[in-house]
């Protein structure tokens, strides 16, 4: 049977510095969400990139005495390290890319040709770092007259110039009843309500060129403009799909135009430009909508949201130096309710590292085996018992996957790994009311409750998977090779025939 296809997008990043823990937030959880589907039988793919245009990174570059072209190499390697680092895979967009280009080009000239945009002139406020057009009454005006960004605060200079207008205007109306027929399809609520209310009423028409920005794709046949940044970047998650007027790709029919599922994730700041501009460029293109749309919240440190800008950021590799990275991993996925902001507190991760993954499952995995060798030379077999406690932990074992696939389904990744801990407390409690040290006379009695430790642990396993595979891969290993899959889980006989190894470390306890 022919898989379904799921295709999901992080933003892309600025190439105009170092990336920071809030950027790895975001990737990993595209990455977990990307790991869940292939593990429900999905093909999926995984795409990150770089935004590499505009006037914030020309600044930086010249800062450096270096050529744009040669700031952006230079950058957008090292972001492909961190993620290697951080053994996240994925494909890789960047704006620079020449089929990228092509795709923006050719998407201008065709909204050109459709009527749907205009020259004219832009006066009013811009937000170089944020690469953001504002109208006074979107800005904040400070006691020094000047104009700043309202959620940022950067300075907003005053920008007068020629301009394309994109005649977002002809699409209010559309989009408005779009949301309304589609409750799934942005999230969470509250970013769709602080859009409706701030700009759907009355969508102004944007501009789409700078004149005096040269860092930038050209407008084809009026190279004196280039075509602005967000335009530019929004284009990446199909130009990454090679779209193409004539001949779309194979690629982008099989995971955009007839592809099952797209889920593209964004932090809330940017939500305004994937709720609003990015559906309307796909309509203006006769493109299907994404399945979801889905922004998340910040992580913030005691002084505010993490930015370049602010100067408080986390640097990953600092993180990198003390944890492993699937620890770091597991602990963005799980614990900041999406959509939420989150505090990123270094003491929490420990703790939570220390409760989760060593206490609770580590401890269960070893103290499981090590009874199992004590006792055991030779494969457990599963039998039915009439033992309400053995009764009670094949039920919660049997019913843990529809729970946990239920939140998944829904993006409640925090909710999905508290279930999977559940589990593992259950399985715990399971031990200390057994008391399988107890039974070292009694083999048959052993075995019942051995073999549904093992069974609980590969459904645990099966979930931890999504955001720990090569930790996983370890313990598979000990479990006698046994794949982790889902099918699997309710089968309690897998360990009939296949036998473990004699202990298991997990992690070490962290100080
Ligand atoms: N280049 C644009 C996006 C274009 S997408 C077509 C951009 N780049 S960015 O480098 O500023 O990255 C923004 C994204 O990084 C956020 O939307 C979010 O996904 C992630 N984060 C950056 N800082 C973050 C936090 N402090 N907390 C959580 N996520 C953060 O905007």
């Amino acid at each position: 049977m022919k898989k379904k296809t799921c295709y999901i997008t992080t933003p892309i990043y600025y190439a105009s510095g170092n990336l920071h823990i809030g950027h790895l937030y975001t990737t990993t959880l595209a990455w977990t969400l990307a790991n869940y589907k292939r593990l429900c039988g999905f093909e999926v793919k995984l795409l990150t990139g770089s935004d590499e245009h505009g006037q914030k990174i020309a600044q930086k570059a010249a800062a450096q005495n270096l050529s744009p072209q040669e700031f952006v190499d230079k950058i957008s390697q090292t972001f492909l390290k961190l993620w290697k680092d951080f053994d996240l895979e994925f494909e890789y967009i960047r704006t620079t890319d020449k089929k990228h280009i092509k795709v923006v080009q050719e998407v201008f000239d065709y909204f050109l040709e459709q009527g749907l945009i205009y020259k004219d002139k832009y006066e009013g406020l811009y937000s170089v770092s944020d690469e953001e057009f504002l109208t006074k009454t979107q800005a904040v005006l400070k006691e020094d007259g000047k104009y700043y960004h309202p959620s940022s605060n950067h300075l907003l200079e005053y920008v007068s110039e020629e301009s394309y207008f994109f005649k977002m205007s002809l699409f209010q109306e559309w989009l408005n009843e779009y949301i309304q027929t589609h409750p799934e399809w942005l999230a969470p609520e509250k970013s769709v309500n602080e859009i409706k209310n701030n700009f759907l009423n009355d969508l102004k028409d944007l501009s789409v060129t700078r004149t005096n920005v040269s860092w930038g794709i050209k407008v084809p046949n009026d190279t004196q403009h280039t075509i602005y940044v967000w335009l530019d970047a929004l284009l990446n998650y199909i130009s990454a799909l090679n779209f193409s007027f004539k001949n779309s790709s194979s690629e982008f029919k099989k995971y955009w135009s007839e592809g099952d599922e797209i889920i593209q994730f964004l932090g809330k700041e940017i939500a305004r430009f994937h709720f609003i501009y990015w559906p309307i460029f796909l309509k203006a293109l006769n493109l299907r909508m994404p399945t979801r749309i889905q922004s998340h919240g910040w992580l913030i440190t005691p002084t505010g949201k993490m930015s370049k800008s602010k100067g408080n950021t986390i640097d990953p590799y600092q993180l990198l130096e003390k944890y492993h990275p699937e620890m770091i991993k597991y602990f963005f996925a799980s614990q900041i309710p999406l959509g939420d902001d989150g505090v990123f507190d270094e003491e929490r991760l420990k703790a939570v590292i220390n409760a989760d993954l060593i206490n609770n499952y580590g401890n269960l995995v070893s103290r499981t085996l090590k009874m199992k060798s004590n006792s055991f030379n030779k494969p457990l077999q599963y039998q039915e018992t009439t033992n309400e406690l053995d009764k009670e932990i094949d039920q919660a074992i049997l019913l843990s996957e529809n729970t946990f696939c239920n939140y998944f389904d829904k993006l409640e990744f925090d909710k999905a790994f508290a279930a999977v801990f559940s589990l593992s407390t259950k399985l715990n409690k399971y031990i200390d009311e057994t008391k399988p040290w107890t039974l070292k006379d009694d083999l048959n009695r052993l075995e019942q409750i051995l073999v549904r430790l093992l069974n609980g642990i590969y459904a645990v396993s099966t979930y931890l998977s999504t955001v720990m595979p090569k930790k996983m891969e370890e313990v598979s290993h000990s479990l006698g090779n046994m794949e982790f899959s889902l099918k699997n889980i309710k089968n309690f006989s897998k360990f009939d025939n296949i036998d473990t190894a004699e202990a298991f470390i997990f992690f070490k306890r962290l100080k």
